[in-house]
Parts: C-alpha cells; structure tokens; sequence
C-alpha cells in the first residue's frame, strides 16, 4: 500500500472541525496522518496528570474515514512546567551560552532529569495506545539536532571517552596531546570543544562531534526500547532532515529504526531566489533511501509557502505534483504532507499547508486530491518496487565532522563537493546510491569516493577489494589524510589508498581564488581542459597512466590525474576540483569505463528516474523547468496516467508536468 498523508494538528482546531477535516481528507486519498508531536502540553498538562481523551477522539473520527495514524512522542516541545524545573534541561550552544525557552528543541540530549520525564510519557503513550489499531508507527521525537556544551554533556563525554580509550595515556597518545602541553592527568580535565577559545585539538573535537551523535542516538533508542516492548510489530522511525544536515550520523542513527523518513523543504524563506536546483531534493531522497537500502517516506514534504517572519515563493501550480512525484521516483513509500492545515497562532503561522488559514479547499488542496486519485490507480504497482543504482558515491560521517574542524580550504565544503559529483551523474539520468564507508560495495560497477579525508584501513581493504574484482574506484583530493583519531598520517598521500591509486601526492597546493589553475586531459576520448580550483595535489606516478596535467604555475605539466589498473578494475584518482562541466564530463567518463547506461537522455532541466516494479521498469519523466520540454524516448512504453495507452517516439512535457511510463514487454 502506498502511504498518502498530512501532517495534521487537530489541537489547534475546535474538536467541532475534525469530522470535516477527516472527510476532506479521506476525499484527497489520504490514508495516514502523522499527530501528536509536539502535544506535551495537552499530553501531560501538569506533571504525572496524563490526558489522552482529546488525542483518542481524534485517532476515532480519522480511523472513521479509513485514516491510519503515525504517533509522534512529544519530546522535541517540553511544556513550561518541565523546563522550568532545573536551569540545566536547557542546551548550552557552542558559545556557551543556555537556551531559553520560548522555541523548541531546548532540551539537552543527557540531561537525566529529561530522560526521567521522557520515559514517563513515553511508557504512558505506548500503555494508553498499545491496542490502538489505527496506529500504526512511531515517529520518535522530531528533526534531533543541535550539539550541547554544558557541563552534564561534559561529564557524559568524558565517561564516553574512559570507555573508548580505557586510560589515559591512551587518550593522549591517540589525540597527540604532547602538543602544547596538553597532558591529560585525570579525565575531569578534559574540556569541551566551546568556541570561548579558537580552535581545539582535531582528535578531541572529532570525538566530541561522534559523541553528541551517539547522545542522541542513545535517547532515541531511550524511546524505542519502551515502544517496542508494547508494540513489537509497529514501525518505529524519525524525520530526519535529508543529505545536507551534517551533525547526526544517519547510518547510525538509522540501525535502530524500521523506517527512515525525511523532511523536504524544497523553497525555504531564508533563500533569496525562488529556484532551488532539484538535485537538492535528488541527493537527499537517494541519500534516505540508502540508509538502510530500503525504501523510505517523505514525512513532511512541503506543501505551501514556507515563513516564520518571512513568507518564502510561492508553490507554482504542479510543483507540489512535481516534488511528490521525485521523491516516489527516488523511492518514497510514503509522503506526507507538511501540513494539512496553515495555523492561526505560534511561530510557524506563516508555514502554509495543503489548506490555508481559512480551511476552504483551494489550488494545492486539488492538486492533492489529484496526485491522491493518481496513487490510487498507480500507488499499488510502486509501494514496495525498488530503486536499482550501479553507481554509488560513498560518504562518511567520520570525515563530514573532521571537515567541520578543518575545512582545509576556505571554499571547500564537503557536503557541496559530494553534490557536485552527484550532479554529474543526474544530469545524466544515472541513478547513485549513497553508501557509508562500511557499506559493503557488491553489485555496483563503480565507487565514487569524494574527499575521504579520515581513512582506515577496513575502508581501505573494501575498496581494494571491489577494485580487484573488477570496479572502477574514483577518488578526489584530500582522500587518506587523516587516521580514525583524526591525526594525520605518517605516509604519502593518498595514504591508504596509495597503493590501489598506483599513486602518490608529491605535494599539495591549497588554491586561493585567485589562483586557480588548468587541468588539460589527454585521453582519446577526453581531452577537454577545466578550470581547476580549491586544491592541487601534484601527482607522481607509481604505475598509474596520467590522464591530465596541470597547465600554470610551478607544477605545470604534473599530473593532475592518473588512471592505474588494480587487479581486474580502474582506478581514477582526481588530483584537483572542477565545476559542473568537470564534474559532467567525470560522469560520463566513469559510466563509459564502467559501461553504465543512462535511463534516457533528456533535455537539461528535466529528470528521469526509475523504480523496478513487477509489471517491469517504471520511468518517471519530470521536467522542472518553466518551458514545455520534448524528449525522445527510446522505445515502447504504456502512459500509465493516461489509461496505459502505447506511447513512443517524442512526448512533450508542458510547465513542471511529470509523466509516468511503464516499459512495454511486448
Ligand atoms: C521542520 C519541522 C516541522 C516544521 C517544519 C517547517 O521540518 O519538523 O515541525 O517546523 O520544519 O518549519
Ligand atoms: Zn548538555
């Protein structure tokens, strides 16, 4: 079954309003609501009084309608009467300084006062709704996120670090302590990293980083242990925030729950321009579905202007239709819209949903009710069908937060360079997964390994491995710099992965703007030449083939890139940082080597993706630009929006249009 829903706040409305929202609902085709997350306050009105009443009147006239529920504990909102019990329930941010309360998310993930309260609610929820069966999952807390700095989380760290290192000199051996003086002589010493001072020893920063993701997994798992115990069959999962947000490790974070889910917020109203690039959403629903390899739901997807004090662009009619369909594309099991109605009151009254203020049926409403009587002609086929990726780019949450403590290049943000390779590839219509480093790498033809800066030697081993039997390996700068400690390693880069690269960095140049360089390459079937920028390791080649040559400055005609055959695979080492055309013509260079084939080529701006369902495979043509768009398809197929009529040859995809094909067998 494909899940159709909102997210729904029947506290803010007159219980006298329900009846009708459930039969507006049930009419647009949905069939989930997500509730409750942020209902503390009416949850627990005052400490250990529980009140149930309104929430179970809401779940009966959803379930009326043939609507299921998906529970959100209420932790990410504590009420006045809990956060004013004790000054330390509240984070301390990397400055220093306490959160106040009138927001949310104020809580410090290991304040025990905070799990103690948490564990009442909770264990009270999953008693009062274990034999509910309209519920049928658990959204745990909401968007975790945000580091804490007071003086609990310091003591939780250094119990975390006592347990990692066993002693001491461990510790300072590992850290590097010796380094102005920083001699650990009893655990108690052992700071934070706050910003009061400017910078702090890589090995203790990046532990601290690792330790506030594994904080909030440990609360997370808080929870699901009470839930699970009452409801062992129910999917427990948490709306995590896409590819971008860099502080929790999601493939951690992710081990302890049946369901990944996201957020995607396609038009914030911080941004200036109303056009946010659709690889965005792209990387990130590939980067969900990755995560546990499994198919995944939206669990707010955007449906109205966003705004707190600003009211971001607008929704032009069928973008709401286009965003949907790219995240079923990219394997969406489930959306869920952000939210069903727009309201009157708190910070978020400008974040519009399918409804605005007035709760009068209006443009995106029926733009709802259609993609909601598309789904139910469709929703079946796709629920379930899978995303097939012969291309993956790995990343690491090891190296995300070793970048936060270094970045190395003022222009160089990792997250971004990750999008700029996979941009590469969408362009092309490829589709990518995003693997961890400890993923295992068989039935891909190629691995794509941008900036692995913290290497081991596992890592190393798994993409040796894959190379010998055959794959193709890409690595780019600042690949094999740092061990798991964050120290730097005692050997020529690319460290590890020297060796496979059939490589070495003679040395390296940290590119200023104003002195970028020229990467000429000189294959047969590449020889274009590319600005190069960021950073120039000078290659030396130990067995590798040169592949492109810097062009200026002192190291003019070093290589800049080498290919080298390890075992029965390639592998390509990146010497340099490009812009979208170098990371075009890399794309199509690596699926040429690892002879991938694009699903279909497409003009720019409009995107195909696909999922393997029974009947065969399911194209999704999606044009996100403003012009009505041609593409030429590259063989039979049935128009499944459209009675499953036979189409070939040319199709013509008007403004922000979608079109669905199913692969003709016959
Ligand atoms: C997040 C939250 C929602 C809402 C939206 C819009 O994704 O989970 O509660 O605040 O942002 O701001
Ligand atoms: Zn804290």
């Amino acid at each position: 079954m494909f899940y159709f829903g909102a997210d729904y706040y029947p506290e803010h409305w007159p219980q006298a309003r329900w009846a009708e929202d459930a039969r507006l609902m049930a009419e647009a085709g949905i069939n989930v609501v997500r509730m409750a997350e942020f209902a503390w306050s009416l949850l627990e009105p005052e400490n250990g009084r529980f009140d149930f009443t309104w929430l179970d009147k809401a779940i009966n006239t959803l379930s009326g309608h043939g609507i299921q529920v998906v529970l959100g504990t209420p932790t990410a909102t504590a009420p006045p009467w809990l956060m004013s019990q004790q000054e330390e329930l509240f984070l301390v941010d990397k400055s220093g300084v306490r959160r106040t309360f009138g927001l949310r998310r104020a809580y410090c993930p290991n304040n025990p006062l905070y799990h103690e309260h948490t564990r009442r609610i909770v264990i009270a929820l999953a008693q009062h709704y274990q034999g509910e069966t309209a519920v049928i999952g658990w959204q745990i807390d909401n968007e975790f996120g945000d580091r804490c700095y007071c003086s609990i989380c310091q003591q939780a760290f250094q119990t975390w670090l006592q347990k990692k290192y066993g002693t001491l000199a461990e510790l300072n051996q590992k850290w590097g302590t010796i380094f102005w003086s920083h001699v650990y002589t009893e655990w108690s010493q052992i700071p934070v990293p706050l910003d009061t001072i400017a910078s702090h020893n890589p090995g203790l920063n990046l532990d601290y980083y690792r330790f506030m993701s594994d904080s909030y997994r440990a609360y997370q798992k808080s929870q699901i242990d009470i839930l699970r115990q009452y409801m062992p069959h129910h999917f427990m999962t948490h709306n995590l925030m896409g590819f971008k947000y860099p502080f929790l490790n999601n493939y951690d974070m992710t081990e302890d729950l049946d369901l990944v889910s996201w957020d995607n917020y396609v038009r914030m109203q911080w941004l200036e321009e109303t056009n946010v690039s659709p690889t965005m959403p792209a990387l990130a629903h590939d980067t969900m579905r990755s995560l546990k390899k499994k198919n995944f739901w939206v669990m707010e997807q955007q449906s109205g202007s966003g705004g707190w004090e600003i009211v971001s662009p607008h929704l032009k009619p069928g973008e709401l239709r286009l965003w949907t369909y790219q995240a079923i594309a990219h394997g969406a099991d489930g959306m869920v819209y952000f939210r069903w109605r727009t309201a009157l009151h708190g910070t978020e009254q400008y974040w519009h949903g399918i409804l605005d203020h007035h709760g009068i049926p209006g443009r995106r409403y029926a733009e709802v009710k259609q993609i909601g009587q598309e789904l139910q002609e469709i929703g079946d086929l796709i629920a379930g069908s899978p995303v097939h990726a012969e291309i993956a780019i790995m990343q690491s949450y090891d190296t995300r937060f070793a970048f936060q403590v270094q970045p190395n290049n003022r222009r160089f943000q990792y997250e971004s360079h990750i999008q700029a390779v996979y941009n590469g590839f969408y362009d092309l219509n490829i589709p990518v997964d995003i693997v961890s480093e400890k993923d295992g790498l068989q039935g891909y033809k190629a691995v794509i390994v941008p900036a692995m800066y913290v290497l081991t030697e596992e890592t190393a081993a798994n993409l040796e491995a894959f190379a010998a039997a055959g794959g193709v390996v890409v690595f780019t700068p600042r690949t094999g710099v740092k061990d798991a400690d964050n120290a730097v390693v005692n050997m020529k880069l690319p460290g590890l992965v020297a060796k496979m690269s059939g490589v070495e960095v003679e040395e390296y140049v940290s590119l200023p703007a104003d002195q970028e360089n020229t990467i000429q390459f000189g294959l047969p079937d590449l020889e274009e030449e590319f600005p190069a920028s960021v950073w120039a390791d000078v290659l030396e080649t130990k067995g590798a083939k040169v592949a492109g040559w810097y062009a200026d400055d002192f190291y003019a005609n070093k290589p800049a890139a080498t290919l080298n055959k390890f075992g029965d695979g390639t592998v390509i080492y990146l010497g340099t940082m490009g812009d979208s055309l170098f990371y075009g013509a890399m794309a199509r260079w690596i699926a040429a080597l690892a002879v991938v084939e694009p699903l279909l080529a497409t003009p720019a701006g409009v995107e195909v993706a696909a999922r393997t369902t029974p009947r065969g495979k399911l194209l999704f043509i999606m044009n996100h630009t403003e012009c009505t768009q041609e593409v030429v398809l590259n063989g039979r197929y049935c128009d499944m929006l459209n009675g499953e009529t036979a189409v070939s040859g040319t199709i013509t995809l008007p403004f922000k249009a979608v079109v669905i094909l199913l692969t003709d067998k016959a």
